[in-house]
């Protein structure tokens, strides 16, 4: 079938910076500038930084000069709302873009264009200046901001690795998770897991660093250990737990089993308040039915929330409902803390590996000061390394998800073609945060009453669907102005609490197309 929609004719009116009251409006006008400015600061201190030693320290510094221009010229041109211009460099997408550009937008610009269409083209634009360089062509301007902030992370990280690995039942050795899942799909603590986890992974989104310009590192903190109290309160127990008699062990492991704490429940009910919108069940429906399944995520941010959706992977493969899990990554640097498949392997090598390889005392990345949250930190990179060595884990990136088109073109455009053929032979699609959400409802500002089914087009179940489809899922915190999948009263009620509630970041929707 032919899709009557293109970025020139979406199925509701686009999101653009046109609006002076929307978001879209605001990210041009500041937050891309200071994104923009923050990447011209990074290349800066990257080429003063070179050794001395370094025989090509001249040809790297000259081609830095060359990016420094280009991004500044760049910046001019946003500020300026100047007529967006072909892409000059050779990456394989170039022609694929230049073609958008030239059917789309001939003659439009920043603000005039869709929202979607100018932010996507910025990050490409920026690829650009480093794609043009012989030794700059692969750096991630991006990756010091994600590693920055991963380690501001520990706690959180550290906590979860505990409940993951560290053994609670001296016994069997078996870790919180494993107790969790022991009884099978039917029994209601794998059930009580999946809630938990599919909220983990969820509220990792909160934490991308394109919302936060300046990101306050002990707020990203205080706001992990907010979302994750529930994890943490258990963790603290099972490092206890693993320290005790084997007579206290078994205290907490019916504590576990039967998941009766308190405390526990009522931080999962606070954060479930905030869930606008809100399939778990429907979800949870398809994943008890899996028997070694296929699940693909489509990643959104590395750092924290690649490590939280590597819990929830964990989980799906523990429990035996999953035992190929395929993660979608971003070829380029991409809305500043996208996952690119180097992100990947590298926060897997933080939890096992040590940074220093020829010391008599290792270090690590993260250093919690307890050597059992130590171990059970390179436990833990140690088996999700292994899902990868084994196949169970797959990586992999595709031009599609960095281009100008929104997720209704992927059963349908030629250039993903290939992808689609693959990800017909998934069991569900996961796709994760803001910006995927955006690409899959086309960025449009529909009533915010439209089922989410409808307004994702062919992946959902319309009259426009695409044939192979598995079931869909967004796990989103809302930090645009579209939302949909909302009950009557809904948008009416949260304009009364907080006028910013669709950009806060604060509140979600887990949204299924069955
Ligand atoms: O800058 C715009 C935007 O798409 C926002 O909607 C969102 O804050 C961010 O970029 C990306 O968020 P996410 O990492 O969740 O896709
Ligand atoms: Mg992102």
């Amino acid at each position: 079938m032919t899709l009557p929609y293109s970025p020139l004719n979406p199925p509701q009116k686009a999101l653009s910076g046109q609006d002076k009251h929307s978001f879209g409006y605001a990210t041009l006008q500041s937050r891309l500038p200071v994104i923009v400015s923050k990447t011209v600061d990074d290349v800066y201190r990257t080429y003063h930084s070179l050794s001395d030693a370094d025989p090509l320290k001249k040809e790297k510094e000259q081609e830095a000069k060359k990016i420094i221009e280009l991004i500044g010229g760049l910046r001019y041109e946003l500020q300026r709302d100047k007529p967006f211009r072909p892409l000059t460099d050779t990456r394989e997408d170039v022609e694929e873009w230049n073609k958008a550009l030239a059917e789309y937008y001939p003659t439009s610009s920043w603000y005039k264009a869709s929202w979607l269409f100018s932010e996507c083209y910025l990050y490409r634009r920026i690829k650009e200046a480093f794609a043009l360089t012989q030794h700059w062509k692969d750096y991630d301007p991006f990756f010091e901001q994600k590693q920055t902030v991963f380690k501001s992370s520990q706690k959180a990280v550290v906590s979860m690795a505990v409940q993951l690995t560290t053994p609670v039942d001296v016994k069997t050795k078996k870790s919180v998770l494993d107790i969790k899942v022991q009884d099978g799909p039917e029994s209601k603590a794998t059930r009580d897991a999946f809630f938990e986890m599919v909220q983990v992974s969820l509220w990792g989104n909160a934490t991308d660093l394109s919302l936060l310009d300046n990101p306050d590192l002990a707020k990203v903190e205080q706001l992990q250990s907010r979302m994750m109290s529930s994890s943490s309160s258990n963790s603290s127990s099972a490092v206890s737990s693993a320290n005790a008699s084997p007579a206290a062990s078994t205290v907490h492991l019916n504590e576990v089993a039967q998941g009766t704490s308190e405390e526990h429940a009522t931080e999962l009910e606070k954060h479930a308040e905030k869930i606008l919108s809100n399939d778990t069940e429907l979800l949870w429906s398809k994943v008890k039915s899996l028997r070694n399944g296929r699940v693909d995520i489509i990643l959104d941010n590395a750092g924290f929330e690649l490590y939280v959706d590597f819990v929830f992977a964990d989980y799906l493969v523990r429990a035996g409902f999953a035992s190929e899990v395929v993660f979608h990554a971003k070829r380029i640097p991409w809305f500043v803390s996208d996952v690119m498949p180097f992100d990947f392997q590298w926060t897997l090598d933080q939890l096992h590996s040590p940074t220093t390889a020829t010391s008599d005392t290792p270090t690590y990345f993260f250093n919690p000061t307890n050597p059992i949250e130590q171990q059970a930190l390179q436990d833990l990179g140690k088996k999700w390394q292994s899902y990868v060595d084994n196949g169970t884990w797959k990586v992999t990136s595709h031009e599609f998800w960095t281009s100008c088109y929104a997720f209704y073109h992927l059963p349908t455009h030629p250039s993903a073609q290939d992808l689609f053929q693959d990800m017909r032979q998934s069991d569900l699609w996961i796709f994760k945060g803001d910006l995927n959400y955006r690409k899959l409802v086309y960025d449009c500002k529909w009533p915010t009453t439209t089922p989410f089914t409808k307004a994702i087009g062919p992946l959902g179940q319309g009259e426009e669907k695409a044939e192979g489809v598995p079931m869909v899922v967004s796990f989103r915190t809302c930090k645009a102005d579209v939302v949909v999948g909302l009950k009557e009263g809904v948008e009416e009620n949260m304009d009364n609490i907080a006028a910013n509630w669709m950009v806060s970041g604060e509140y979600a929707v887990i949204s299924v197309s069955p």
